[in-house]
């Protein structure tokens, strides 16, 4: 597989050859395209909270060893807060999401994992008026979470080579697949 690379950084590699999956994902999502009902959003925060836990499942299953991983707790107990303000529990129905096989592949996961976050305040703003009490999910870490994000970029950029980002695109496409598959289950009729 021939890897794009502008200005060489993993990162560019990996926005570029995960685009398309990031657009699918956001107009199967449908969260800004129109009046979102309550039972909507609550459907995209079980298909989140689904896929997240598959993939900590995964990660905590995998014998790999990475120099650097996410705390995965926060933003499952934001959802699971989220949630609970809109009177669902968590559906809990994790996938056996086999996810990546090698600490390449995991940091692939790892982007989109913390990538996810970037979007959450602009999703954040604007549902702020049809759900005030319920974003804890999409405000996520606030105004840390550019920091956040350069400090994750950081330490992928140092842990892998050049000749190595393709293994790290291909656990980034898995991680999107994994999110596409459970908002495959709610593709709304427009
Ligand atoms: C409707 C839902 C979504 C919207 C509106 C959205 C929007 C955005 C925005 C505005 C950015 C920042 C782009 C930039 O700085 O150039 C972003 C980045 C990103 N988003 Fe989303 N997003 C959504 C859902 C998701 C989901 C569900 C995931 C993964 C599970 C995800 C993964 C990412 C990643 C990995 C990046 C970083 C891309 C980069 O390298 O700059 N997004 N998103």
């Amino acid at each position: 597989m021939h890897i794009q690379t502008i200005s060489g950084s993993l990162r560019e590699s990996l926005r570029i050859e995960t685009r398309e999956l990031h657009a699918e994902l956001e107009s199967r999502m449908a969260l800004l395209d129109r009046p979102l009902t309550p039972q909507g959003y609550i459907d995209v925060l079980l298909q989140l909270h689904n896929a997240l836990s598959s993939m900590v499942e995964a990660w905590h299953r995998s014998e790999v060893e990475i120099p650097w991983s996410p705390d995965f707790s926060d933003r499952l107990r934001w959802l699971e807060a989220d949630l609970r303000e809109l009177g669902q529990k968590p559906a809990g129905n994790t996938t056996a999401w086999k996810g990546p096989s090698d600490s390449l592949g995991w940091w692939g996961s790892f982007y989109v994992y913390e990538g996810s976050s970037l979007g959450g305040q602009f999703i954040a703003r604007a549902l702020h008026d049809s759900f005030p009490n319920s974003l804890n999910y999409f405000s996520g870490y606030g105004a840390a979470t550019g920091i956040r994000w350069r400090n994750f970029l950081m330490e992928m950029e140092n842990n892998v080579r050049p000749s190595e980002y393709k293994d790290v695109v291909a656990g980034a496409r898995l991680s999107f697949q994994l999110f596409l598959d459970q908002a495959e289950g709610k593709k709304r009729a427009s």
